[in-house]
């Protein structure tokens, strides 16, 4: 029999990174499009500009960059890593595009795969990654969020091409052999039955395969989002994660250094932070230069101000992600920066 070995550490996080793609469209670019303005998309959602990925880039890339950022800043080796978790629901390959990620890094030894739960993404698959970690079964591990929705976005839809853009944010985390733990607690929901206010639909394109039996060619329909029910869940269901990650951890809101939401909405942020009375100056948001990455928003936000030095090492971070799905989740999160 194998014995597993069996610990309860906790979960550091040590370095963290980001990458985005060097074109960004303001909002005046996009009222070449679609008709809209500038004063429009701010007033409403508080974004200015958003950056595209290019026909010749691709997500494996800008997450390989974020992810040797996040190394660089732990001062770790690639082959030092267990695991490489890529969250995205815009992979390069269908099949998953984590081993191509491991590829880049030269991780060797890691294993790879990829986690799709849309904009809650990245959160769902730190909280994934903490369990190999409190288990013992690894040591160190990458999560990455990354997304390139602008692929997948209508153009021609002034109602949610506005709000999206391209970005990769990564943090490394490894596992602790005290009490010492990053991750003070957390709490994942689902909700498939109200899923369809958010979707990236399959195409319906049946073509003939043999004799009478035709078949559904693969393929997918730009997003559909019914924008005023996303916005109806997300400030109703994230105050209320919140509240019971809180109550749970025995944490007041005014011990908190920083609000890091999904940048979904500065609407959205300053609802949360108001049911809170959490001031404006610890709640975190970069939404005007970059709009909503998906799963991407919280690394990329997070790496930020970790290297402007708002975010310093003891700090207390509660997030929250959420997104189709529907899903949600929250953590209580500590940066400890590289030991
Ligand atoms: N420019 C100008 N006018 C616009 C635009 C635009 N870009 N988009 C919509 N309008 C118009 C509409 O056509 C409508 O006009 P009408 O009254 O003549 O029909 C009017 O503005 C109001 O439209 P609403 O949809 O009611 O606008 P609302 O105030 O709800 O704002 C928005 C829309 C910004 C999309 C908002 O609902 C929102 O932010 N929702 C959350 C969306 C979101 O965050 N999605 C992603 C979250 S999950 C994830 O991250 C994947």
């Amino acid at each position: 029999m194998v014995e597993l070995p069996h610990r309860s550490g906790g979960v550091l996080l040590r370095g963290c990174g980001s990458a985005a793609p060097a074109r960004s469209i303001s909002n005046e670019d996009l009222g070449q499009r679609v008709e809209t303005s500038d004063s429009w998309i701010k007033s409403r959602t508080g974004i200015a500009a958003r950056r595209v990925v290019g026909a010749d880039e691709s997500l494996s890339q800008l997450s390989c960059d974020a992810a040797r950022a996040a190394l660089d800043m732990a001062g770790w080796d690639a082959d030092s890593l267990d695991l490489i978790l890529l969250a995205t629901s815009t992979p390069d390959d269908l099949f998953g595009s984590a081993p191509r990620l491991q590829a880049l890094l030269g991780a060797q030894r890691a294993v790879a795969f990829d986690l799709t739960a849309a904009c809650s993404g990245f959160l769902f698959a730190l909280i994934t990654a903490a369990q190999y970690l409190r288990t013992g079964a690894m040591r160190r591990i990458l999560v990455v969020g990354a997304d390139q929705l602008s692929r997948w976005v209508d153009w021609d839809d002034r109602r949610s091409c506005v709000l999206f853009g391209d970005a990769a944010g990564a943090l490394v985390l490894e596992g602790s052999d005290n009490d010492q733990d990053d991750l003070g607690g957390f709490l994942l929901r689902s909700d498939g039955s109200r899923g369809e206010v958010l979707q990236l639909p399959q195409v319906e394109d049946r073509a003939p395969l043999v004799g009478q039996v035709s078949h559904q060619r693969g393929g997918f329909q730009p997003i559909r989002m019914n924008g005023q029910e996303v916005y109806k869940f997300a400030v109703r269901e994230v105050p209320a994660i919140l509240d019971n990650l809180l109550a749970q951890t025995g944490t007041a809101a005014d011990q908190l250094d920083w609000l890091l939401l999904h940048q979904a909405n500065q609407r959205i942020l300053d609802a949360v932070a108001e049911r809170f009375a959490i001031p404006s100056e610890r709640v975190l948001s970069n939404l005007a230069s970059y709009g909503n990455t998906s799963a991407a928003t919280i690394p990329l936000m997070l790496d930020e101000a970790v290297r402007d030095g708002r975010i310093q090492p003891g700090h207390s971070i509660a997030s929250s992600g959420f997104g189709a799905g529907l899903s949600w989740g929250a953590a209580l999160l500590r940066w400890s920066g590289p030991a």
